[in-house]
């Protein structure tokens, strides 16, 4: 028996996949337009061409359905999309970019894979065979589009971001203290105050201790 229940979600699904693969779509051409990395360029281009494709075969799934392709809503794709323009504009070194906008499309691909994941099974349960063929082929290609990701990372882009200098154009404090007015360095005179304190709460709180627990060679039996 068919679930309404189902189906319902199944169009929102659908709707809301719509919406955030037309904004991935626009998305991806910022994104080969900041890359440094000709490989990374290429790669977000290849899958601009691919996400033609998605788009295309959500189009598909709808007239299956005898439904409107109809744009929802997708919040999580513009917070993600929102994510990846600031942490791209902070004026990093070109290598330290590009590993940011690996981390963002990353995050991307991981959302797209888990609903086209579900859609492909939800499918399945509700009989739509030409959908859940159209769901897995998209699915496949978001795998794929990960994995290169990941290369690209681990044979270019991170070995040059780990070599890359410090950006100065770089906001915030960090955690490390390089962002304090002294350069993170502790005087000598703060240092021993914090030991002399440290010292004297040590001996405030000196416990003598947990008694020793009673020895029993064998299980009490009742
Ligand atoms: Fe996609
Ligand atoms: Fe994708």
């Amino acid at each position: 028996m068919r679930s309404e229940a189902l189906e319902d979600l199944f169009v929102h699904e659908l709707e809301e996949l719509y919406d955030a693969e037309k904004q991935i779509y626009k998305g991806l051409t910022v994104m080969a337009k900041k890359a440094a990395d000709s490989d990374l360029k290429s790669a977000f281009s290849t899958h601009q061409k691919q996400t033609k494709d998605h788009i295309r075969r959500l189009e598909q799934s709808f007239k299956a359905l005898n439904e409107d392709a109809r744009r929802g809503s997708a919040p999580g794709i513009h917070g993600l999309i929102k994510q990846a323009n600031e942490s791209i504009s902070r004026g990093h070194d070109p290598s330290v970019t590009d590993a940011a906008l690996i981390t963002s499309a990353q995050k991307i691909e991981h959302y797209e894979m888990a609903a086209y994941g579900c859609l492909r099974t939800h499918a399945g349960i509700l009989g739509y065979k030409q959908i859940e063929e159209l769901m897995s082929t998209t699915l496949k290609e978001e795998e794929e589009a990960d994995k290169l990701l990941t290369g690209i990372a681990e044979n270019s882009v991170n070995p040059h971001a780990a070599a890359a200098p410090y950006a100065q154009a770089r906001t915030g404090k960090r955690h490390d203290g390089a962002g304090d007015s002294n350069g993170g360095k502790i005087s000598l005179g703060t240092m021993a105050i914090g030991l002399a304190i440290g010292g004297a709460l040590s001996l405030l709180l000196k416990s003598p201790g947990n008694p020793p627990r009673p020895q029993t060679p064998y299980p009490t039996r009742y």
